[in-house]
């Protein structure tokens, strides 16, 4: 199949595209570069002996968008673009709204001008919000979401929904991703975030190399076994390889499907300082802090159904996704370097 990835130099859609040229896709990528580095596309290259063609623009440019489906059958997009960051988003709504929403509006209306109606999209287990029971299934209802670019994922979902009720010719599937950590085995690419991280996995790593001094824990007094809030953390090669597994899914005829995208397993802050430990052999200095705002305690999947459906499940461990993790951050200490 011909895809089209938009965000295709960001960190999921790098790996993600290094999994559909070794399944045999054909790929283009899309970026505006706005939280990506063209350098990507080189270590793509290296890993997989495969130029990618780049085209560099916003999702919110019509026109821009009208020249790529001009220039090219796609039978799908794939739609990783989006602004991610939550406590920024707190601060400048508009712009998340602007540019994950209107971006997809704009998206969807290219894709429907140029007969292309299948799409997956980057939705994220945030659109389950405090669970009432775990692990979470596909489901059950939206819960509510604490800030806009939670919203933005609620939204686009439920502009995806009413397209498909619209139109059932439209080929629709949701994946809920969880929490995405570890990088390609290569060291090639990875999560390379501007300024102080504000994810667990980039800050330990950058503690473990000394940009950082040490780790905040954020609370030790939740609900959970050692006190400190669960997450089901997934290796970036295995949320990668769903994408594939939920193409080969994709019907000719329309549908809509949401699936979860995690390992099944949560794991605390504290057991996964302890694992990175464990796996690299450097110590990671933390103290404990109080709690995050809007942290919940506890938050995984059941990934039963990607599994039934799709015929995937993750293969790569907690010390695993550490190793790889780390491997990038050592061979690229300020990421990805400048153009
Ligand atoms: P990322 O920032 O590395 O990648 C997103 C890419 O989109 C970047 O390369 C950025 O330059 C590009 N982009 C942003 N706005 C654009 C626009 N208007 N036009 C064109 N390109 C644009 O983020 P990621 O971690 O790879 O996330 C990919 C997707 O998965 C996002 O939609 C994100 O919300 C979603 N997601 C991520 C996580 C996570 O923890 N990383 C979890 C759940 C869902
Ligand atoms: C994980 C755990 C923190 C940093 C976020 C988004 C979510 C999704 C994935 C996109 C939490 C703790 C963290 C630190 C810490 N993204 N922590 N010290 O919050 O589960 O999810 O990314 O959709 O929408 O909210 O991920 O990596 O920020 O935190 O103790 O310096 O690590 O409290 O328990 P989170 P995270």
């Amino acid at each position: 199949m011909r895809i089209l990835v938009t965000g295709g130099t960001g960190f999921i859609g790098s790996h993600t595209i290094v999994e559909l040229l070794g399944a045999g896709h054909e790929v283009v990528a899309l970026d505006n570069l706005c939280n990506s580095s063209k350098t990507v596309l080189d270590r793509i290259e290296t890993i997989t002996g495969k130029r990618v063609p780049f085209a560099k623009g916003d999702i919110r440019d019509a026109a821009f968008l009208d020249e790529v489906f001009g220039s090219a059958h796609f039978d799908c997009v794939i739609h990783f673009a989006g602004l991610k960051a939550v406590g920024e988003s707190v601060g400048k709504p508009l712009e998340y709204y602007d540019n994950n929403v209107n971006g997809t509006l704009v998206l969807l209306n290219a894709m429907r001008m140029h007969g292309v109606r299948s799409i997956i999209f980057s939705s994220s287990a945030t659109v389950y919000g405090e669970a009432k029971t775990l692990p979470l299934t596909e489901d059950m209802p939206h819960g509510e979401v604490t800030n806009p670019y939670g919203r933005t994922k609620l939204i686009i979902e439920d502009i995806l929904s009413d397209l498909y009720r619209a139109d059932p010719s439209w080929n629709v599937i949701l994946l809920r991703y969880f929490n995405p950590i570890g990088a390609h085995q290569s060291g090639l690419i990875g999560e390379s975030p501007l300024g102080i991280p504000n994810n667990l996995m980039p800050y330990i790593t950058q503690v473990a190399i000394g940009k950082l001094p040490e780790l905040g824990v954020f609370g030790d007094d939740y609900d959970t076994p050692d006190g400190s809030c669960q997450r089901d953390y997934i290796h970036v090669v295995d949320l990668a390889k769903g994408h594939v597994a939920a193409l080969k899914a994709l019907k000719s005829s329309g549908n809509l499907q949401v699936y979860n995208l995690g390992t099944g397993t949560p794991t605390s802050v504290l057991e996964l300082v302890k694992a990175f430990e464990k796996a690299t052999g450097v110590e990671v200095p933390y103290s404990i802090k109080p709690r995050r705002a809007g942290d919940l305690a506890a938050c995984w999947a059941d990934a039963s159904k990607a599994e039934r459906d799709l015929g995937w499940k993750t293969q790569y461990g907690i010390e695993d996704m550490c190793a790889d993790s780390w491997r990038w951050q050592r061979q690229n200490p300020e990421g990805y370097p400048e153009e």
